[in-house]
């Protein structure tokens, strides 16, 4: 089976040739940063229009690359939400064209599903394993069971763990995108020890998250060190604090996942991968933390090469591949949507100003 994948969720327009065989024969992404890069962000009208501009050429590339023509298709997967809707219809509407054209099956894919599936199509990731699921827009532990059978132990109740990334790069002035900057400086860190920060939800009970107060913290330092207001941080206290920043992040999230591990072992006493996924997973010291975690608990761990943990659409045509093969495509009238959990019920989180009001869940 083979099957082109879209992927056009964010800031990344991306094309993908996959088959069943877990081989990815073309994988093609192109970033928007220098689109951004002048807000400090993703500007979604921006992102839009530039998927649009984008996304037949890089087809076009795939299917050359792949050395295939549209005749070899055996499916069409695109992102079909959660995401900037705009970026989402672009995607959605190319992939119903492929499709009524071609006469071929169309698959609307979360792109949660496709991070939390990439574990299965690069290292062949047997159900169920245990998913630490962080990204731009989400933090979440999940037991993945099956395809589309996720249940959701933890949450961030408020800030997104990539997001919190991002906004301390801003603080730091270390500019945008800001999860591989503040990597970047804290290897550069002389003295990673000289800042304390909080550790949120640390030892507290359950497996949610929570990010803002990190966030905060780190706002404070910055304010002392005279790096606000017009002022600029010298570059040992900026790599200092993003070496202080990114080890207590690490430090949480392998609390966190601790906590995860022993509920997800009186579910499943067989056992699982501890598998990480989403563009944090990126990280070297954060995969590092969660390896040594996993060999604590004697569990395979699994992280996926870096270049498939940020967006990319060969996660999206192997979920694809993943769903078409347990018989499931979707009809042409499917409306994207904007917001799509993977565990619909998981009980809403509360978060710090009420009840779901801009929790990244
Ligand atoms: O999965 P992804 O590419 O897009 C979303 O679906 O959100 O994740 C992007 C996020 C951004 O917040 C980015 O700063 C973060 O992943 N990120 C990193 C690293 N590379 C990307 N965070 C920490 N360290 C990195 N090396
Ligand atoms: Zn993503």
């Amino acid at each position: 089976m083979i099957v082109l994948g879209i992927e056009t969720s964010c800031d990344e327009t991306a094309a993908a040739i996959v088959t069943d065989a877990r081989e990815i024969r073309a994988d093609v992404v192109l970033s928007q940063l220098d689109d951004h890069t002048p807000y400090g962000g993703v500007v979604p009208e921006i992102a839009a229009r530039a998927h649009l501009e984008h996304l037949d050429g890089l087809i076009r590339r795939a299917m050359s690359e792949a050395g295939i023509g549209f005749g070899d298709l055996d499916a069409v997967a695109a992102t079909g939400g959660p995401g900037l809707i705009g970026g989402v219809i672009v995607g959605v509407m190319t992939a119903k064209a492929i499709a009524a054209a071609r006469g071929l099956p169309f698959v609307a894919v979360n792109h949660l599903e496709g991070h939390a599936l990439t574990a299965r199509l690069t290292d062949n990731v047997a159900f169920p394993y245990l998913l630490l699921l962080v990204s731009g827009g989400h933090c979440q532990l999940l037991a993945v069971e099956g395809v589309g059978r996720y249940r959701r132990l933890g949450t961030t109740i408020d800030d997104a763990v990539g997001e919190a990334f991002d906004k301390t790069a801003k603080l730091l002035g270390l500019g945008y995108p800001g999860g591989p900057l503040v990597e970047k400086a804290a290897a550069r860190a002389t003295d990673p020890a000289r800042f304390e920060l909080p550790r949120p939800m640390l030892g507290r009970p359950g497996c949610d998250f929570s990010f803002s107060g990190l966030k905060t913290a780190v706002r404070r330092h910055v304010e002392e060190l005279g790096g606000m207001a017009g002022g600029v941080l010298s570059d040992a206290d900026r790599d200092d604090l993003a070496a202080a920043f990114q080890a207590t992040v690490a430090e949480v999230l392998a609390d966190r996942c601790a906590r995860a591990i022993r509920r997800f072992k009186e579910d499943h006493p067989q056992g699982g991968a501890l598998v990480v996924a989403g563009g944090v997973a990126a990280n070297k010291a954060i995969r590092s933390r969660l390896s040594t975690l996993a060999e604590t608990h004697r569990m395979p761990f699994v992280a996926p090469p870096l270049r498939l943990c940020t967006d990319n659409a060969a996660m999206i045509a192997w979920a694809g591949i993943e769903r078409f093969r347990m018989g499931e495509s979707d009809p042409l009238n499917f409306a994207p949507r904007p917001r799509w959990p993977l565990d619909p019920n998981a009980a809403p989180v509360i978060g710090r100003a009420g009840v779901g009001a801009g929790v990244k869940a």
